[in-house]
């Protein structure tokens, strides 16, 4: 392990090695940040990317934290200024026990960060939430054309539809700034949408896997919905704004683009014409699902690429990487997080 200079500002971040966090951790070395990254397995090969990254010798230290020990979430938060909460469970298959794989690492995990900090004297967390916790709500006055801030999902909705990791999102998200307000914690939270773009990781997590099926085709017909997409490097972009910027507060939603699945599907086949895509249906859904807006996150100086960049940079690495090869007794699937935007 590194050792690193009590100089520089320390922060933590938690799940180090997932895709955003990734993406974060080289954004914070690369300004000179000395990092602590928590990891559920430091000796796992899927998080060896995160010591090779450039500055990672000399300012990166992993720390092994499950967000459920709060010991060693204490013992990684301590000696930090900020923490970024990226770690939570995204599942890609069909939750069997909502519990103990999406709700108590979401919710259980969140609070056992905050009071890590607190216990720490940190002084600015960064949380990350989704969308998630913001489309779905019945409530949403009508004749409001954009979803905002303001606007959050019922978490019982969610659970009725058992949509785990929707309820566990909100419910992490609401505890979160509740907490803050309380303790007299500084906690900021960014809700971004589908992320995507290029791995550092060697795993593939849930949402790429999905443009992987979008790319790929699969068995099952996708729905011409509107996805909100937002690039990753972006995202990590937007998680170090709010942090330093001192007006910062409250949450942020992070979408900056939508598109159908059709329209993703012409605009891909232009650059790559060789995929099979997925078979979609001719519906309209667009016009009756309302949009998100992020102009509270561009008005503190927020610039994401355009969203062509980021689907032809992922299809890009996917292809480099051998993700869009077949392999025999594996076919393509749609993630089970997926499965509302299926016809089946
Ligand atoms: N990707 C998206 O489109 C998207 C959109 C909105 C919000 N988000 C949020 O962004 C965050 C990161 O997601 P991602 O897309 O980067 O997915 P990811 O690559 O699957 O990362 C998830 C991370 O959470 C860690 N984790 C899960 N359960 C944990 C536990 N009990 N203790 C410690 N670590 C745990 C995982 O560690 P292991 O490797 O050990 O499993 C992994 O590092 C999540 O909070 C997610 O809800 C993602």
């Amino acid at each position: 392990m590194a050792s690193s200079s009590s100089q520089q500002p320390h922060v933590c971040v938690t799940g180090a090695g997932g895709f955003i966090a990734s993406w974060l951790v080289k954004l914070l070395l690369s300004r000179g940040y000395a990092v602590h990254g928590t990891v559920r397995d430091p000796c796992n090969p899927k998080n060896a990317h995160l010591r090779l990254l450039e500055g990672a010798p000399e300012r990166l230290l992993l720390f092994k934290a499950d967000v459920l020990d709060r010991d060693a979430l204490a013992a990684a938060i301590a000696g930090c200024q900020g923490v970024f909460h990226v770690a939570s469970p995204v599942p890609a298959d069909k939750v069997l026990d909502p519990e103990s794989e999406v709700l108590a690492p979401a919710v259980n995990g969140t609070l056992n960060v905050l009071q890590a900090c607190s216990a720490n004297n940190v002084q600015k967390v960064v949380v990350v939430s989704s969308t998630a916790a913001v489309y779905f709500n019945p409530s949403w006055p009508q004749g409001r054309l954009f979803k905002d801030e303001t606007c959050w999902s019922d978490r019982n909705l969610c659970m009725e539809n058992e949509d785990w990791y929707s309820a566990a999102k909100t419910t992490a998200e609401e505890t979160a700034l509740e907490y803050g307000e309380k303790n007299g914690l500084m906690v900021v939270t960014v809700c971004p949408c589908i992320v995507l773009g290029p791995l550092l990781q060697p795993v593939i997590n849930t949402t790429s896997e999905l443009l992987i099926y979008i790319t790929k085709g699969g068995p099952n017909v996708i729905k011409n919905l509107p996805w909100n997409i937002v690039d990753v490097r972006d995202v990590a972009d937007a998680l170090l704004l709010v942090y330093e910027n001192v007006e910062s507060s409250g949450r942020y939603i992070c979408a900056p683009d939508r598109i159908t699945t059709k329209n993703m599907v012409n605009l891909l086949k232009k650059a790559y014409p060789n995929y099979n895509y997925v078979n979609c249906d001719n519906q309209d859904y667009e016009s009756s699902i309302l949009p998100v807006t992020s102009e509270k996150l561009r008005n503190l100086g927020w610039k994401p690429r355009k969203m062509e960049e980021t689907l032809c940079d992922s299809v890009e690495y996917y292809e480099k990487a051998g993700f869009l090869q077949d392999v025999e007794g594996c076919p393509c699937r749609l993630p089970h997080l997926f499965h509302f935007a299926s016809d089946e």
